[in-house]
């Protein structure tokens, strides 16, 4: 049991009533036109607030519920992912299914179409920074008493310790202090009590392993801060208690010693500069030789202000129900079914020709091992990966999914999928692979089908606006949206997306 002072119980009882909603109904969704829909912006809002891999833009998503669905109608996303599609079918006023085998994805899906009001999450932040921001603070105190932000490591070596810039200074450099070398082995033995033990894999590319351990990606400094964070957290009412959580996870990377050092900028144009610039978490689990310890407490901090940000305004959705089964769903109580499970199960509960629109960007090959990649935010919140199920080919030998493995699974997936669609249902795959080989299951869609007809594909750019992720050998940029339809889909339904640059009929696969 954490000890409170008596302010902080109060605002834990103003937190447990429910706030007054004060958003505007009558607003509309801004419609997307089709030049939009081929070239996003990228993400900002809520969509910008957490960094789930392989997020989708919102934008192609809009432009194709607008365009083949109308108002009441149903979306199915058997791969949810971190919710973009779920959003912008019920701001559309759609009612929307959704699965994803991850479950950090499906919370941050409900947190997406189910957002908290701005009040609660602003005394739910407070309550937490009165708490403990100067217990985190302390751990990174120098001996004059100002707090360090960044701390830079080569291996097990501290080697520099930085203060943030105030007021539009620049940061200080300073030598490592006995002091500052006293704090790191105060914490060196802490293990963390709150996060369960994460499952890594091995993966000859990067230096990750099957026997690592929580203590290999964390310093004890920062576990030990990290389970204050979460102690305090867990105190909060359940309506703020995970987009808390949720702010966390989405800070946790820059808390590890994940967070590679820049150096050498400019080397390409000649001008190699002497400078260390802060990177982030980007590469599987890998842990670079000169990396960076970052303040865990300016980690959260910054975090909860963007999802305050994206909130203030209130939101359409703000409140909204979401219903965890079938029945509540057609019982027409929630518009929103959205369940943690493998989708090969879940597909089994959706009432037979029931859906108008199947919009899904399933897992694409070995781009992204999903559950693998979110095992230290999956294990922050206490959820359990069943990496079994998941659809995906990984480097990671010991978990056998291979290539053959995944093109089973899929052609499983969407070989019995048109049975929920409506006779006039269209099915819109966001896809992309390297191997020709990954593109078979989508031959197979037309073929085992059911009578699935195959209408024509646009592109869709996307990056994630990350240096390193976007120039990985095969760090696709862009995706093929495929569209089909069943026999009685309206064709004149489509008039609007052949207006998408670069439109076209050619055959759906590689
Ligand atoms: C390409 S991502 C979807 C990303 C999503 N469009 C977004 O914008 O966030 C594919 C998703 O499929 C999920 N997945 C993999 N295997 C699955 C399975 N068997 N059942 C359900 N979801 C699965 C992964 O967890 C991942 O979230």
């Amino acid at each position: 049991m954490v000890m409170r002072p008596k302010s902080i119980e109060w605002t834990l009882e103003r937190l447990r009533k429910p706030m007054q909603l004060s958003f505007d109904f009558a607003r509309e969704p801004t419609a997307v036109t089709p030049k939009k829909a081929s070239s996003p912006k990228g993400y900002t809002g809520l969509y910008g607030f957490h960094k789930y891999w392989g997020k989708k833009p919102y934008e192609p998503l809009a432009f194709v519920i607008e365009q083949l669905t109308d108002e009441g109608d149903t979306v199915l996303d058997p791969f949810v992912g971190s919710g973009t599609s779920a959003r912008e079918s019920l701001i559309r006023n759609r009612r929307f299914i959704g699965f994803d085998v991850n479950p950090v994805a499906v919370e941050l899906t409900k947190l997406l179409i189910s957002p908290p009001d701005y009040d609660s999450v602003r005394s739910a932040f407070r309550f937490i920074e009165r708490s403990v921001k100067d217990k985190i603070n302390g751990t990174y105190r120098l001996n004059d008493g100002r707090i360090a932000s960044h701390y830079l490591w080569e291996n097990d070596t501290l080697t520099q310790v930085w203060l943030r810039g105030v007021r539009g200074g620049g940061r200080e450099e300073l030598a490592p202090t006995a002091q500052d070398i006293d704090l790191v082995e105060e914490y060196a033995s802490y293990r963390s009590e709150h996060i369960r033990a994460p499952r890594f894999f091995s993966n000859g590319r990067i230096n990750a392993h099957a026997n690592l351990s929580i203590s290999d990606i964390m310093t004890g400094r920062a576990q030990r801060n990290l389970d204050l964070l979460l102690s305090y957290i867990n105190e909060l009412p359940p309506n703020v208690q995970m987009p808390m959580k949720l702010c966390l996870t989405a800070a946790s990377g820059q808390m590890t010693k994940m967070v590679f050092a820049v150096t050498g900028r400019g080397k390409m144009t000649g001008k190699n500069s002497a400078k260390v610039e802060v990177g982030s978490w980007v590469i599987g689990y890998w842990r670079p030789k000169l990396h960076f310890e970052v303040n865990v407490w300016n980690c959260f901090e910054r975090r909860v202000s963007k999802l305050l940000k994206a909130i203030k305004e209130g939101d359409p959705l703000q409140g909204s129900i979401i219903c965890d089964s079938m029945a509540r769903f057609y019982e027409a109580s929630s518009r929103s079914w959205v369940e943690c499970a493998p989708s090969q199960t879940a597909i089994r509960s959706v009432r037979e020709k029931s859906v108008n629109l199947i919009l899904t960007d399933p897992p694409h090959s070995d781009r992204v091992p999903y559950l693998e990649l979110s095992e230290l935010w999956n294990s922050i919140l206490g959820f359990e990966s069943h990496f079994s199920s998941e659809i995906v080919i990984s480097n990671a030998k010991e978990r056998g999914k291979t290539p053959d493995v995944y093109s089973q699974a899929m052609n499983g997936f969407f070989g019995i999928l048109s049975s929920v669609m409506r006779d006039d249902a269209f099915l819109v795959l966001l896809y992309n692979a390297r191997q020709a080989a990954r593109w078979r299951f989508v031959s197979q869609i037309i073929d085992k089908s059911g009578g699935l007809k195959y209408f024509g594909k646009f592109p869709c750019n996307y990056s994630a606006g990350s240096v390193v992720q976007d120039n990985r050998k095969g760090g696709l940029k862009n995706d093929i949206a495929l569209v089909f339809g069943k026999p009685d889909a309206d064709s004149r339904r489509l008039c609007q997306l052949a207006n998408i640059p670069n439109w076209s009929k050619d055959a759906p696969t590689k």
